[in-house]
């Protein structure tokens, strides 16, 4: 068969490595894909915006697996042949895509979530906020805002400034354009993602990613720094979160006349008083997939196709009794403005036995890999014991170098204390 995977980060990279093992793929596309990407398959130039040129590009190929947010909730799976195309529609990435959308089928259908109220004048949200009495509370632009839209506001000065940039600057767009005020929870965060055909589902090992730039949880958001797999939660409790909010939730969107079929990724706070929903995706994560896939003792290709089929219950997936831990290797200034062009060294010196290096924001120049985005790369070790991966990841960083690379040494410790 051949594969497109559509788009050009970590987790694309992970994805790709992962198919590029598969008994049933010959060959790999990559749009536009990144240089670590580029020695398992074929690059071509369309960025994963250009859904015109995607569609074009995918009538040369068999099966299509769209990575990124954007391309599903701009509609690429609506537009591409129903039975080569893996992820939810347009309407099945509202789950991610409107906050409101899915606050609603939270209530809808008694999926535990912070308590909320959604916004569609700044006049409205900033009443309510004078008449709140606890902090912090916190507000979300409703659309997509790579990851950045969310804003835990510690007194009503900085709500309303939130609010503000939100609804009148337009810091984020449209995203902003509707807000949702919710009450802040405490706890543990934990990622459980699941293969879903609209009927049945197959959860991953669940994970847990690391948004602060900085050890012990403290700076800016980020995109997330690393992840570490299996976190938090039993076997048995993925199968009650399966139960209890994966299930609710897709048949809540069903009766909005929505089958969703793909990846449905629950972002929970295990708080003291049981479990609630953060958020919903509607794709793989970035970067728990770099820890959760490495995991996967199975064809990456049996999920995928039976999911587009709607045929999970016939698919079972291994996973290997290990740990996986992806550590992100940022570039100096990340977050914020970050320098580029930086030649990356020392990549041919990590071990492949139990460590992989997956892609981010690189290029080449010059038959050299240097660096191109804010997450140049992830890495990930394996190992028998969560520590071992630790061991594993942090020495084969050790061997990479590139001016100004910053990355946490304390990812996984929460799953180590
Ligand atoms: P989201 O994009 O909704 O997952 O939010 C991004 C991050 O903000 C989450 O991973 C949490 O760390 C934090 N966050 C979101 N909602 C809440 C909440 N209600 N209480 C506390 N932290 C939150
Ligand atoms: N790791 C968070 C996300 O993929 O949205």
């Amino acid at each position: 068969m051949k594969i497109l995977v559509i788009g050009s980060g970590g987790r694309e990279h992970t994805i790709v490595w992962k198919l590029a093992q598969s008994s049933l793929v010959d060959k790999i596309y990559a749009a536009p894909g990144n240089p670590g990407i580029a020695e398992l398959a074929e690059c071509v130039p369309i960025k994963s915006e250009n859904i015109g040129e995607l569609i074009k590009f995918a009538q040369n190929v068999d099966i299509v697996v769209v990575g990124p947010e954007t391309p599903l909730a701009d509609g690429i799976v609506d537009e591409l042949p129903k039975n080569k195309t893996f992820g939810p529609t347009k309407r099945g990435a509202m789950i991610e895509s409107d906050k409101s959308y899915s606050k609603k089928i939270m209530r809808d259908t008694n999926i535990p979530t912070a308590d909320f109220e959604t916004f569609y004048k700044l006049e409205a949200a900033q009443k309510f906020i004078k008449s709140n009495r606890t902090y912090p509370i916190v507000i979300k632009a409703s659309g997509l805002a790579a990851g950045k839209g969310v804003i835990i506001a510690e007194t009503e000065k900085e709500a309303n400034v939130a609010l503000s940039t939100m609804m009148s600057e337009k810091t984020f767009g449209e995203a902003g354009d509707k807000v949702v005020i919710e009450e802040y929870l405490e706890g543990e965060e934990v990622s459980v993602l699941a293969f879903t055909d609209g009927k049945d589902f197959i959860p991953l090992v669940p994970s847990q990613d690391h948004k602060k730039l900085m050890e012990g949880d403290k700076g800016l958001n980020t995109g997330g720094m690393g992840a570490y797999a299996r976190a938090v939660l039993t076997e048995k409790e993925v199968g009650n979160i399966v139960e209890n909010v994966l299930a609710p939730c897709v048949w809540g969107m069903k009766k909005d006349g929505i089958t969703y079929k793909g990846i449905l990724y629950a972002g929970l706070m295990i708080t003291a008083k049981g479990h609630k929903v953060l958020e919903f995706n509607c794709r793989f994560g970035d970067p728990e997939t770099q820890a959760i896939l490495p995991l996967i003792d199975s064809d990456l290709m049996e999920p995928i196709l039976a999911t587009i089929e709607g045929n999970l219950k016939s698919v079972k997936i291994k996973f290997k009794n290990e740990y996986a831990i992806c550590v992100v290797l940022a570039s100096a200034g990340y977050p914020g403005n970050y320098e580029k062009g930086k030649e990356i060294t020392g990549l041919s010196k990590v071990p492949t036995n139990g460590c992989t290096v997956f892609h981010a924001g690189t290029s080449t120049k010059d038959n050299k890999i240097i660096t191109a985005g804010g997450r140049v790369m992830g890495i990930t070790g394996l190992g028998n014991t969560l520590k071992g991966a630790k061991d594993n990841v942090y020495s084969a960083i050790s061997k990479v170098y590139f001016e100004g690379m910053y990355y946490r040494k304390d990812i996984g410790d929460k799953g180590l204390s």
